[in-house]
């Protein structure tokens, strides 16, 4: 789904549902995306993706990316919120990561807000770093760490982080 903040001028991806047609795992440690689908009334409302950002050589070193859109009439109602907060909690679950991060626009206050309510973490702006619509943009980078699964999620619950993942190897 193309909107201002994430149209590169790029050839359209296949759609998820092609892919899942041509039998492509969605889900990988690598990459992947699924699409949000509205409980109340199964209709699909959006879709997030996630790649892998590297801060070292090892494995370690590796976090997931993630990128939202959902479609303008879901827009502004909490879903986005919802949406990333869990994504976060998946993929930390799911994988051997420490951290899943998220990028956004300077200008994007929606996004940097939503992210905010979902329990992420304000941690910079990185300057010109994306190119679209003929010029560089700043972005705003957001994580959420492990760490921060011990403290209270979105909804007010508990959601203490996953003794197995707290005590990998490296790490005490
Ligand atoms: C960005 C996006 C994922 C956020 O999801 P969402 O469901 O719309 O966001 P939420 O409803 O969870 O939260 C949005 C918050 O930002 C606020 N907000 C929205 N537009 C705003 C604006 N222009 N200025 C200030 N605040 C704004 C809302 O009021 C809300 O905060 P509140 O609950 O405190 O009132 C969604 O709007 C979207 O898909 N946009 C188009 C694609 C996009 O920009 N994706 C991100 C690319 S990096």
């Amino acid at each position: 789904m193309h909107g201002e903040y994430n149209d590169f001028g790029m050839p359209k991806p296949p759609a998820l549902a092609e892919n899942l047609a041509d039998g492509k795992r969605m889900v990988r440690p690598d990459r992947g995306a699924l699409l949000v689908v509205r409980i109340e009334d199964d209709a699909i409302i959006g879709d997030i993706g996630w790649h892998t950002v590297s801060y070292g050589p090892n494995s370690e070193s590796r976090a997931l990316n993630i990128g939202l859109a959902l479609i303008p009439d879901a827009r502004g109602k909490g879903y986005g919120t919802e949406t990333q907060r869990l994504m976060g909690e998946l993929l930390l679950d799911l994988f051997d990561i420490e951290r899943v991060e998220a990028s956004t626009d300077v200008e994007n206050v929606a996004e940097q807000r939503s992210l905010e309510k979902a329990g992420f973490t304000r941690e910079g702006v990185v300057r010109r770093a994306q190119f679209r619509a003929g010029t560089y943009h700043d972005l705003v980078t957001y994580s959420l760490v492990r760490s921060d699964l011990t403290s209270t999620d979105a909804d007010g619950l508990d959601v203490e982080a996953d003794s197995r993942k707290a005590t990998r190897p490296g790490r005490t």
